[in-house]
């Protein structure tokens, strides 16, 4: 056994005593980490009588001491020999996902405190994403991975224990003042006041939605982890690491190119590709998807937007103003729109669908109108 029993001794009585004054670890009852046959030794599992400077007596750096039972094969058969961890336990190889190339950062420098307060407000300050962001490891369960973790409700009001996960996101991910300059406010993309949102804060605005797999309706709502999340389907779920840029689980061409099952598997996992394809809602998706291909990021944005129906933003490397200068989509009812922009040098002042003309047929096929 790794632990002399003096020091296990002196270590329990400091874990009780420590729990008298830290009311969270008195609470700290049926959670995963609780589990006797999962963690033989308890607290003692996790904690070592003289641990790492600066932590909390324990074994290893924040950053990486999870992976001790959430590791690779190796990481679980020593904890096993250890005794820190039961015959049944350790399923998730959490280590393989954070060393896949797109990842939420490991916490190496040691920035996150249990104690700290987020969203930054001090826009110097370096992001992180410590395990502890987003798991309170005294209160995760099978059933609840998130119970105890504090965030940013819908209002954007910080909240101590979350109820829905995309909380959790808004507080590094919503008004933080130290975001990427690359990166815009998550709260404000999927916000219910938006003309059109992918419905993740409540239902979305369209009640018309042909593309739907079965299993949604224009009354289901999704959250991030629905695209943000592991690209293995059966590895452990959560959006630790992906092979895809931007953690997403299945694949999204951002740019231009062939049409295929593979190039926009990620919208496709939800919109029927031959819905789309079939032009069941905008009757020129075949067109530009197939025909001119265009990816869907050239007209649609993933979260929402705060101008347009129908998830309607134009990439502006590829969608220019017009010759008048105008760059615009204008929904002028179910299943019709007007469009002013310049796309390959092709000016549309403006297209528009199906206007007044009826449902394109053979006869009124729209191509003939927008002169490609
Ligand atoms: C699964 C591993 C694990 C187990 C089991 C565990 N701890 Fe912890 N404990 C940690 C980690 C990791 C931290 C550091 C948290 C941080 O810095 O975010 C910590 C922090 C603490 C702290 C510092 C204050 C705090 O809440 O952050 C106390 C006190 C504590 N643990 C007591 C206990 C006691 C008492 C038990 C047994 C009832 C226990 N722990 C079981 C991993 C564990
Ligand atoms: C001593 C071993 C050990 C350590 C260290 C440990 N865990 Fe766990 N954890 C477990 C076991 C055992 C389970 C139950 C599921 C399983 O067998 O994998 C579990 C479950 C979880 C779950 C809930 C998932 C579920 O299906 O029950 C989360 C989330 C989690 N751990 C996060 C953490 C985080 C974050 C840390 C680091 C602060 C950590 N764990 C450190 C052993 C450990
Ligand atoms: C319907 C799928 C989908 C949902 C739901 C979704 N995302 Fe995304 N997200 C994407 C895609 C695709 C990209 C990459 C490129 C793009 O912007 O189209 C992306 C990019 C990002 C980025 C990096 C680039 C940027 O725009 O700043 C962040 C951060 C992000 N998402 C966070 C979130 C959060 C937080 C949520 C939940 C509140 C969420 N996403 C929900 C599909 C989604
Ligand atoms: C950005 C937030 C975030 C970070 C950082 C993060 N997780 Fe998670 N994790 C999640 C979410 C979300 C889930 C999925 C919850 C669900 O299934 O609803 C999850 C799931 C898990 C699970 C259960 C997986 C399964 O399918 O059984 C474990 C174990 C886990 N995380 C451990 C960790 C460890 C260890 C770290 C740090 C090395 C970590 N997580 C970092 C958000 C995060
Ligand atoms: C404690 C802070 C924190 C929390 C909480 C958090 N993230 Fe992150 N996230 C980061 C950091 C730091 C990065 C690295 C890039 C950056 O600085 O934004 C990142 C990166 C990402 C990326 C990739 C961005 C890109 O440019 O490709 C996505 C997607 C993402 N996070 C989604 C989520 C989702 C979904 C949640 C909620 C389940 C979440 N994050 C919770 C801090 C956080
Ligand atoms: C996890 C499931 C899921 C994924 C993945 C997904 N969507 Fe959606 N999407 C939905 C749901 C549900 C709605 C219905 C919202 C409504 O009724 O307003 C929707 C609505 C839409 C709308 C119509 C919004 C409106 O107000 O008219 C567009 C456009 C759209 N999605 C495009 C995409 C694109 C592009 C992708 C890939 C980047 C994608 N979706 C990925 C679930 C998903
Ligand atoms: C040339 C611009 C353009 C491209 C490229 C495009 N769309 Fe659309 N899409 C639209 C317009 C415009 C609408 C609104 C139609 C209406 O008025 O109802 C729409 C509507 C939708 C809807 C909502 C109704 C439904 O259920 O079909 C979904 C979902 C959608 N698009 C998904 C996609 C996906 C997935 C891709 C890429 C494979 C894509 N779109 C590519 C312009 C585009």
């Amino acid at each position: 056994m790794a632990l002399s029993n003096m020091k296990l001794k002196i270590f329990i009585l400091a874990a009780l005593l420590v729990g008298i004054v830290f009311p969270a670890t008195v609470l700290f009852a049926l959670n995963s980490h609780s589990d006797k046959r999962a963690l033989p030794m308890g607290c003692a599992s996790c904690h070592k009588g003289h641990g790492m400077a600066r932590t909390p007596m324990l074994p290893e750096a924040r950053a990486t001491f999870c992976f001790r039972c959430h590791g690779s094969e190796a990481d679980v058969q020593q904890a096993k020999r250890k005794n820190f961890l039961g015959p049944e336990a350790g399923k998730a190889d959490l280590r393989r996902e954070f060393s896949k190339p797109f990842i939420h950062p490991l916490d190496e420098a040691g920035m996150h405190r249990p104690d700290e307060i987020l969203p930054e407000l001090d826009p110097s300050l370096p992001r992180h994403s410590a395990c502890g962001d987003c798991h309170n490891h005294h209160f995760a369960s099978k059933e609840k991975k998130l119970a105890g973790i504090s965030g940013v409700d819908v209002n954007r009001i910080r909240v101590q224990q979350v109820q829905n996960e995309y909380e959790i996101c808004f507080k590094c991910h919503g008004k933080s003042a130290n975001l990427p300059g690359d990166q815009t406010d998550k709260s404000e993309e999927f916000t219910l006041s938006n003309p059109s949102y992918h419905p993740v804060l409540g239902p979305g605005k369209n009640q018309n939605m042909p593309s739907l797999i079965s299993s949604l309706t224009p009354m289901s709502t999704i959250k991030c982890i629905d695209c943000h999340n592991n690209n293995d389907a059966l590895g452990p779920r959560g959006p630790h690491g992906s092979v895809y840029r931007h953690l997403i689980s299945r694949n999204y061409s951002e740019s231009d190119g062939p049409e295929g099952a593979f190039q926009y598997a990620l919208c496709y996992g939800c919109h029927r590709r031959t819905s789309i394809l079939g032009n069941e809602s905008f009757p020129l998706h075949r067109l530009h998807i197939v025909e001119k291909g265009a990816s869907c990021k050239t007209c649609h944005d993933s979260h929402g937007s705060s101008i347009n129906t129908h998830l309607i933003e134009f990439d502006t490397f590829i969608v220019r103003p017009n010759k008048s200068g105008r760059l615009q989509f204008i929904d002028v009812g179910p299943r019709a729109g007007q469009c002013f922009l310049s796309c390959h040098g092709r000016d549309h002042n403006p297209e528009t669908y199906p206007g007044a003309f009826p449902m394109p047929t053979r006869k009124t096929d729209p191509r003939k109108r927008l002169r490609w």
